[in-house]
């Protein structure tokens, strides 16, 4: 696992209590209901805690005084935190073993081309680029994109051989297609709805059946890997969510697919499921 600096304390009752850095915080989580909390005496720590409003969105209620953002030091590369209005903080820590498989996989393939879609704050970005990759970047939000950018120097990347691209991915990776690019290793960690910047309307059980295999399209003879994570509940198990991809693609010949869930362990030993993922290796 990288030494991500991160603890979930508690889950439950439909929230979890995790420790990020220098700060204890106290969020909804839709996979902590029907739980009962183990430690309730430890929630008054959060720093702040983030209730969702009638509408979308929510608010964050601070008990101490936080600073606007903060560091996570994820072992190879570093994340600048803040609280947003949608309740997330910039990092999603149950992705801390796909990091480390990335790293590995990069390590094997050499100096692998990879394309990291629906990229956030830049977590894989780095870890592929720490490892010696070569990180095409795309997420459509470019607010997310420059702070991305902001993880790379702050990890000392400012330099590495990263295309920062704000775009609606399905667009990005037709165009690539058109362009005649390939890549070694694709990444996608797409979400259950998100906009392109010109309000292109992204729904996964819509849109992903015609990215995913694109996204095979894209991969060279000499490809390495292609890693899909999903949060979204209807795929959050690893037998759901290979069975779902297997589907979608039919066979693959020369690809050999594992799943695995993305599991948050906490300091209970409890585990929390927040996703899974499906990654493809070369036979
Ligand atoms: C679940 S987050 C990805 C988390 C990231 N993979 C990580 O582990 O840090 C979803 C991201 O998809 C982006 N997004 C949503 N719709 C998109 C679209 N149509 N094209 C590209 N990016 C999109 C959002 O801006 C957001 O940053």
């Amino acid at each position: 696992m990288s030494a991500i600096d991160y603890e979930l304390l508690d889950f439950g009752d439909g929230r979890k209590l995790e420790r990020f850095g220098q700060y204890v915080l106290d969020r909804p989580s839709p996979a902590a209901d029907g739980a009962s909390k183990r430690s309730p005496q430890r929630w008054p720590e959060a720093a702040a805690r983030y209730e969702r409003t009638a509408g979308e969105g929510g608010r964050w209620h601070s008990r101490r005084p936080l600073s606007d953002n903060w560091p996570l030091d994820c072992g190879a590369f570093q994340l600048e935190l803040k609280l947003t209005d949608a309740g997330q903080l910039g990092a999603f820590p149950e992705q801390a073993a796909n990091w480390q498989w990335i790293a590995e996989q990069v390590k094997l393939a050499g100096r692998p081309k990879v394309l990291n879609l629906f990229a956030y704050t830049g977590a894989s970005t780095l870890a592929a680029a720490a490892a010696g990759a070569e990180v095409v970047h795309v997420d459509s939000a470019a607010n997310v994109v420059a702070w991305a950018r902001r993880n790379a120097a702050a990890s000392g990347l400012a330099e590495a051989p990263i295309r920062w691209i704000a775009e609606d991915a399905l667009r990005f990776v037709e165009r690539e297609l058109r362009r005649g690019n390939q890549y070694d290793a694709v990444l996608l960690d797409p979400p259950a709805y998100g906009h392109g910047p010109k309000g292109q309307v992204w729904k996964l059980e819509l849109d992903l059946p015609r990215l995913l295999p694109l996204c095979f399209e894209l991969c060279g003879v000499g490809s390495k890997f292609v890693l899909l994570s999903c949060h979204t509940a209807e795929l959050a198990s690893a037998e759901s969510l290979r069975d779902y991809a297997e589907n979608l693609l039919g066979p693959l010949p020369g690809w050999r697919a594992t799943a695995a869930p993305m599991n948050i362990v906490a300091s209970s030993g409890a585990r929390v499921n927040c996703g899974a993922a499906v990654c493809w290796v070369r036979r």
